[in-house]
């Protein structure tokens, strides 16, 4: 199969640098396009942008010269966001319009109803929707969205968990400070630290995995009834989102029902063998001080989500813990993912 020409928009930026590390050899995407702000349009990447991920920026990318952030035909039909979302709304918008196909990682149009809001192993049917989205925008292209990288870790964990009726879900995180961007939180305020608030963290949180969880009919994505609470926290970790979560399932099912639910999932994704899926997107680990984000995050080339302490809730019926890498799972690795999805799906042909 012929390698698909890719660009990044926001390609100078910190989730920019993870698309362009994680998009080196893949088998189906050849990155050729960089879009990002005037500040660096007509710079070479290496000279628009410090690299912040550990090794050096990557020699094919490093010579891309970064474009500004107009609908061109130089630009690829497949291009991935990671804009900054005071400009996303408007420039990816455009880009569709202009018969581009747009995976994003920003969250400006997740909540919109004819955007899927996609994670592969979770919803694969939801793309469907981007029928509706062409057909009502008028467009050649489309916009399909991946969560907040908490919300993967989440919708990841209850996904085995939804044939037992999710019926109310109460979520904690710990987010680690790359989840913020560089430079992200002040060093003063986070070292030895939590804060106990991110913005509009937990709405996200709460509105995306309802609509992840819910049914496609008609056309439309009936949102899952469970009532759902976050309480969204930053902690002093570099890497890896951490959840810990009280579910009610009103066909309540018992402990070793649940584990071997999470232990054998699996979906679309792993059946079709797509380039970055996890063999395993969740892996049951029985130890109980597990999982834990410096050992655990980066399972699966950062793609696996690791489930730990499973057990009964006294309050709702089951309670576990959950990690994901965010940057990888939880935003760059995610939206290729998706677009992977969406070529087995022949929505680039
Ligand atoms: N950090 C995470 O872990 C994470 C996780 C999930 C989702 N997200 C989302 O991903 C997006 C990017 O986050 P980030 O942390 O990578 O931000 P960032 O490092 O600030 O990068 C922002 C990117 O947007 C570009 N940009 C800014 N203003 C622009 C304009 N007026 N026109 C065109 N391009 C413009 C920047 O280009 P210049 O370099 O030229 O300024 C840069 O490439 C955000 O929507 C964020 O919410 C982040």
């Amino acid at each position: 199969m012929k390698r698909m020409d890719v660009g990044i928009l926001g390609g100078t930026g910190m989730v920019g640098q993870h698309f362009i590390r994680f998009l080196q050899g893949h088998p189906w995407f050849n990155l050729t396009w960089l879009g990002a702000s005037d500040r660096s349009a007509g710079k070479k990447l290496k000279d628009a942008t410090s690299w912040r991920l550990d090794g050096d920026i990557p020699s094919l990318a490093a010579e891309i010269v970064v474009s500004d952030s107009k609908p061109s035909a130089s630009a690829p039909r497949l291009v991935f966001s990671a804009m900054d979302a005071s400009v996303a709304t408007e420039i990816e918008r455009e880009f569709a319009q202009a018969g581009h196909i747009i995976v994003s990682n920003s969250r400006n149009h997740r909540m919109e109803l004819d955007v899927p809001l996609i994670v592969p192993e979770v919803n694969p049917g939801h793309l469907a929707l981007v029928r509706a989205q062409q057909q009502s925008r008028g467009w050649k292209g489309m916009i399909v969205t991946n969560p907040n990288c908490s919300t993967v870790v989440l919708t990841m964990a209850l996904a085995p968990l939804v044939p037992f009726g999710i019926e109310k879900v109460i979520v904690a995180t710990l987010q680690s400070i790359s989840g913020a961007g560089y430079p992200g939180v002040a060093s003063m305020d986070i070292l030895a630290n939590v804060v106990p608030y991110i913005g509009s963290e937990e709405e996200k949180m709460e509105q995306e995995t309802q609509k992840i969880l819910g049914t496609l009919a008609n056309g439309s994505v009936k949102p899952l009834a469970a009532r759902v609470s976050a309480h969204c926290n930053r902690v002093a970790v570099i890497d890896g989102h951490v959840i810990t979560t009280s579910i009610e399932l009103s066909k309540k099912p018992s402990i070793a029902d649940v584990q071997a639910a999470i232990e054998n999932f699996q979906g679309v994704p792993q059946q079709r063998k797509l380039p970055s899926a996890p063999s395993k997107p969740l892996t049951y680990l029985p130890q109980s001080d597990r999982p834990q984000p410096r050992r655990d995050a980066m399972r699966e080339n950062g793609m696996g989500v690791t489930v730990g302490r499973v057990r009964e809730c006294p309050v709702l019926d089951v309670k576990l813990v959950a990690c994901g890498h965010n940057t990888i799972r939880g935003a760059a690795g995610a939206a290729v993912l998706n677009a992977e999805l969406m070529a087995s799906e022949g929505l680039f042909d």
